[in-house]
């Protein structure tokens, strides 16, 4: 069957179900959402393009850890980090030479270069026990992901990120809010609220590659995609809030409205 058909069936026995025999089946079952790491571990990745090729352990990086004190911004525009893990041309001589890591990791910003077995140790849980340490902060909590709503504590100010590290953006505010809706099922309509996205991100990190900027002509632009890393999968997969958060994204979501 394909994707279309079976949403129509799942929507179908969902009336039937709900007419008679009360609870509806959890339409999140209905996607093949991936499975989880612990909160601790949640946006945590190994880089490995050249580490266990020249002998050293994988780098250890975490996003919640490091995204506590910088936004998006500074890593993925200023300091041309892509967003897919072994994509960038990391070497240790340009982090030597105060390039990518070594932006920070020089020593006077964070520890230095000279401490190989902080990043080369292969383990993707290093570090998981101090996000305890930063939850004992009066930090806006969630249920999904690293389990802080970073948004809200943004703008709680329990988190101040640093938005650059020598240049600053001069990307005007932009406050737009979508209403994306779905095509070819009655579902209520995903919203993309362009601030809380600007708080953290620069522009080009959304446009043009991952969507065209004017609404509505991004193509195909449905969960499948999305849950295949494109689009909001992007992000919403492995380092903002993940897919499972479907109210987040859906407001006008219960478990009772699906497809109707
Ligand atoms: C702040 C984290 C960090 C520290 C500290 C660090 N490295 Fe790296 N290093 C990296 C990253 C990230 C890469 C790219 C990894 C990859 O693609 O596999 C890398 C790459 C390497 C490579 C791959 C080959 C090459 O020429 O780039 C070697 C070998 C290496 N580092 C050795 C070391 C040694 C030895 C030390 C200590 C003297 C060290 N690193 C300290 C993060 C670090
Ligand atoms: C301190 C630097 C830093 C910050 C801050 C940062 N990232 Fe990353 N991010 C990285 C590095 C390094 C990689 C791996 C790049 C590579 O290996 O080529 C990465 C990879 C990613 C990936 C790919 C993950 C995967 O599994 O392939 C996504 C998505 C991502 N970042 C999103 C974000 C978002 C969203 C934010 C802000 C909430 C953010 N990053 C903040 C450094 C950072
Ligand atoms: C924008 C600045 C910045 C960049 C870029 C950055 N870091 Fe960090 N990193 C920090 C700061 C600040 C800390 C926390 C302070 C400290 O531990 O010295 C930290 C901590 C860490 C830790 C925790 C070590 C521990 O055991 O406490 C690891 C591992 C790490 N970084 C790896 C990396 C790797 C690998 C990269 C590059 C892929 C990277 N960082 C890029 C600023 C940065
Ligand atoms: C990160 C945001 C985000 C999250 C989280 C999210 N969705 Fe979506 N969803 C979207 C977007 C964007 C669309 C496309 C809207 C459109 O068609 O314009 C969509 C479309 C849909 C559709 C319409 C069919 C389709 O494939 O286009 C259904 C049904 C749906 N989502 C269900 C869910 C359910 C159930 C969850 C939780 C398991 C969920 N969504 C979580 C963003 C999200
Ligand atoms: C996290 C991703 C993301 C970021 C960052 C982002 N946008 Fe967007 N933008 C979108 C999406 C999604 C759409 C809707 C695309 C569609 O419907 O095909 C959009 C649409 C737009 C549109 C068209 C709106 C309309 O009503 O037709 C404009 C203009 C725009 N963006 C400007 C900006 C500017 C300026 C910035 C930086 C301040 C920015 N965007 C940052 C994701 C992003
Ligand atoms: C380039 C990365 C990226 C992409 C692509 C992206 N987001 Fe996000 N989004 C984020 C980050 C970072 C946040 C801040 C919250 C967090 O990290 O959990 C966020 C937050 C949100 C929020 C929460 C706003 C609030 O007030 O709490 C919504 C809703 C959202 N995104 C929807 C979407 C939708 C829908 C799409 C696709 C059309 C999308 N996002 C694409 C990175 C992204």
């Amino acid at each position: 069957m394909s994707y279309q058909a079976r949403i129509i069936v799942i929507a179908l026995v969902s009336l039937v179900a709900a007419a008679f025999l009360g609870p509806v089946p959890a339409p999140a079952e209905f996607f093949n959402l991936p499975p989880l790491p612990p909160p601790g571990k949640y946006g945590n990745i190994l880089i490995d393009r050249l580490s266990t090729k020249n002998g050293v352990k994988p780098a250890a990086f975490s996003h919640w850890l490091h995204r506590e004190k910088y936004t998006c911004r500074v890593c993925h525009s200023e300091l041309e980090f892509n967003m897919k893990v072994n994509t960038t041309e990391i070497t240790e001589a340009a982090n030597v030479a105060g390039k990518y890591c070594g932006a920070c990791h020089n020593g006077r910003i964070a520890f230095g270069q000279d401490q190989c077995k902080k990043c080369h140790n292969g383990e993707i849980g290093r570090g998981e026990e101090k996000l305890a340490q930063l939850l004992l902060r009066p930090l806006v909590r969630t249920d999904y992901g690293d389990g802080i709503d970073w948004v809200a504590s943004l703008r709680k100010g329990t988190v101040a990120p640093l938005t650059y590290l020598k240049t600053q953006s001069k990307e005007p505010p932009y406050d737009r809010e979508l209403s994306l809706e779905a095509e070819w099922v009655k579902f209520p309509p995903a919203v993309f609220p362009h601030k809380a996205h600007s708080e953290w991100l620069a522009c080009s990190n959304c446009h043009p590659e991952v969507f065209n900027i004017k609404k509505k002509t991004t193509l195909h632009f449905s969960m499948p995609l999305i849950l295949k890393g494109e689009f909001c999968g992007v992000c919403h997969l492995s380092v903002a809030f993940p897919m499972n958060d479907c109210k987040r994204c859906h407001p006008g979501y219960t478990s009772k409205n699906i497809m109707r």
